[in-house]
């Protein structure tokens, strides 16, 4: 009689467990189901923010995301290119981003939050079309003055290593800098404000 009861009470037990794996197991199961509910790919075009990780971006070097569809540009600017940035002022149309072609927190010298990365959109204020990633000095097509930038070949606009646009270029403004934030030192969000660093 005894044995009998404790194997009822046992059984109670057990289930008891069964009914509580039940539900953490549910719980987990939830999980994957809210994932696959954010950001879908319509979401994403309709401009759901976008996380770029630079860990491996090293001087000199551009990545590229996409965020609504655009190329976002991420240049990891060298110490040569920001001091070449000071140096270009008078061969730019906008060289202190005074037309509000940023947020306010890349209304600086760099157009940017950390002085040596840039994130920009891509797509040149001319037409359209993206630039190509033009990094070298002095080459022979942009000339001895050419300090690194983007060119536009279809209609010859440029731009400095600040998105900047040159003086008397197809192109009317600097190209565009998206809402951006650090969420560390490595992984940028694209779509969202942040803070000024
Ligand atoms: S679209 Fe850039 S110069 Fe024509």
């Amino acid at each position: 009689m005894s044995n009998e009861g404790v194997d009822k009470g046992r059984r109670r037990l057990l289930i008891g467990a069964t009914t509580a794996m039940g539900a953490v197991g549910a719980a987990y199961v939830a999980v994957p189901f809210i994932k696959s509910m954010s950001p879908s790919a319509k979401a994403r075009a309709a401009g759901a923010p976008v996380e770029a990780d630079i860990s491996k971006l090293e001087p000199g070097q551009r990545i590229t995301v996409e965020w609504r569809g655009k190329p976002i540009w991420l240049v990891h600017r060298t110490e040569q290119n920001l001091s070449d940035l000071e140096t270009l002022r008078d061969v730019l149309a906008d060289p202190d981003s005074e037309m509000p072609q940023q947020p306010d927190y890349c209304k600086n010298a760099t157009r940017s939050i950390k002085p040596e990365i840039l994130v920009a959109i891509g797509i040149c204020t001319h037409l359209g079309c993206s630039p190509t990633y033009r990094p070298d000095v002095a080459p022979e097509d942009l000339g001895a003055e050419w300090k690194g930038g983007f060119f536009c070949p279809c209609h010859g606009s440029k731009f400095d290593l600040a998105a900047r646009v040159y003086k008397g270029v197809p192109a009317p403004t600097n190209l565009v800098i998206p809402p951006h934030k650090y969420l560390s030192d490595t992984l940028i969000v694209v779509g969202e404000d942040g803070e000024a660093a």
